[in-house]
């Protein structure tokens, strides 16, 4: 079923006549950002204000599906298939858009306790466990030792690991540092040069770069590529997502249906009907007419914090260029209530609150077990055996009402169930959008100069100059 954006309480909020004038202005984002991709497969020059110009990701799941790339799909379900009758625990090390991708498939989809089950439990899918993705000492070193605990005989099928390590330019100093470590780790393990040592170790990276020349050196039999042409926040369904995702059981061809359904919707669906064109408006118009830059991604329920955290990075360091761009920031509630929800109701009034919402738990609703009247002194009997989906939908629609009521906006999100089909369109969407908000605004969603400035620094402090 298809994800839905419903932006009616918010509506209030715009000027007269505000939507109806930007209709054209994001009707030609929409066309520029369908010929970006246009530019970018005719392999032409690309104009200098578009240089990166990552449009790659958009036609990416459909091309996928359709067997492009060389049967790409295919290729990463069989070595995933592989790597996971191999291994009993992934380690990947991989950082920002190498990281929060996956990291959101993982939360989002498997679950909560997944490294906590056994073997059987999980599907016979190995556990997750990420590094690469800081400069965290103890946190390295508890991982080695985790490993090194559990993992003392290598011909047995459950103390063996593997490594999956993700980067795009093979030059960031987290995941080569961490490679460096895990790498020698494996090899200690399994025999310097040995076969494992080898079939154990998948790179996800750039057509050129350290990481690739590493891989040709080793001779690690599957490597797979992160186009030119997709930005490492853009990268979630390519290989990098989707490798150590299909290794954990995810349906990665639903993930990929998911994405290519919301950008045939993106490029075809009218303005009122495209969530990918409306959700952009809304935000727009509130932060340009009304100052409301802080939009807050009310995620309701903790397995998507994952992917509002994904989503956080995709626009801050998207748009968050030339002194502009909106800050976003993820809640999950009903937790954040009790924290961040006094200032929501009650703070500054710059904050556009995004709802995320699934309309249907995966699991039978737990309910609310009532009582002797004799130990009902917490009152719950009053609820009458609700369960969980229904507190949850009093919570939601309490705060809404909350908000509407101090005249705060709200839109809402809405997921039939949070499957891979659903999350393949959310991650979409939010792509797309972030695409377009960039074209309309004039500011290039692409590269990232800025976070260049911190490794130069640290380059020339490690290496001198
Ligand atoms: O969006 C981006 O491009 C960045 O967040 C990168 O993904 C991040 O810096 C990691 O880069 P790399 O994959 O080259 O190691």
């Amino acid at each position: 079923a298809a994800l839905t954006y419903d932006p009616s309480a918010a509506l209030k909020f715009l000027k007269a006549g505000a939507r109806e004038a930007l209709a054209p202005k994001l009707e030609a984002a929409r066309m520029e950002v369908i010929d970006d991709v246009a530019i970018l497969t005719s392999k032409g020059p690309v104009p200098a204000d578009k240089n990166p110009l990552d449009a790659g990701f958009i036609d990416w799941p459909a091309r996928l599906l359709a067997g492009d790339e060389n049967g790409l799909l295919r290729k990463i379900e069989e070595s995933a298939k592989r790597f996971r009758e191999q291994v009993d625990r992934m380690v990947v090390l991989g950082i920002g858009g190498s990281y929060m991708g996956l990291r959101a498939l993982f939360e989002g989809l498997c679950n909560p306790y997944h490294n906590q089950l056994t073997r059987e439990q999980r599907g016979g899918v190995p556990t997750l466990h990420f590094e690469g993705d800081n400069l965290d000492n103890d946190s390295v070193a508890a991982l080695l030792d985790l490993l090194k605990t559990h993992c003392k005989d290598p011909k047995d099928l459950a103390q063996r690991w593997g490594i999956v390590v993700i980067s795009k330019s093979g030059g960031t100093l987290e995941t080569a540092a961490a490679f460096r470590i895990f790498r020698d780790a494996l090899e200690t393990y399994y025999g310097a040069g040995s076969e494992l040592a080898k079939k154990l170790v998948v790179p996800v990276t750039g057509e050129t770069g350290k990481l690739r020349s590493i891989s040709n050196g080793a001779g690690y039999p599957d490597t797979f590529p992160i186009p030119d042409g997709i930005g490492g926040r853009f990268s979630v369904l390519t290989a990098v997502g989707l490798f150590p995702a299909a290794v954990l059981g995810i349906d990665i061809r639903a993930l990929l249906q998911g994405a290519a359904a919301i950008t045939t919707t993106f490029k075809t669906a009218p303005l009122g009907q495209n969530p990918v064109l409306d959700y952009t408006g809304i935000c727009h118009l509130l932060e340009r007419d009304s100052g409301m830059d802080v939009r807050i991604l009310s995620t309701w329920g903790k397995k998507l914090e994952a992917c509002g955290l994904w989503y956080d990075q995709l626009l801050a360091e998207s748009l968050g260029k030339h002194e502009r761009g909106a800050l976003p920031l993820t809640v999950v509630n009903t937790r954040d209530l009790h924290s961040r929800g006094q200032q929501h109701q009650e703070g500054k009034r710059d904050k556009l609150i995004t709802n995320v919402i699934v309309d249907k738990a995966s699991l039978a609703p737990v309910k609310v077990p009532q009582v002797a009247a004799d130990r009902d002194q917490d009152q719950l009997n009053r609820l009458g055996w609700k369960g969980m989906p229904d507190l949850l939908a009093a919570a939601i629609a309490g705060t809404n009402k909350a908000y509407a009521d101090d005249d705060r906006p709200t839109a809402d999100i809405h997921l039939p169930k949070l499957d891979a089909y659903a999350v393949g369109q959310f991650l979409q969407m939010m792509m797309l959008a972030t695409a377009v908000e960039g074209r309309l605004i004039g500011i290039n969603p692409y590269g990232q100069p800025g976070v260049e400035a911190y490794k130069k620094n640290m380059g020339e402090i490690l290496y001198g100059k």
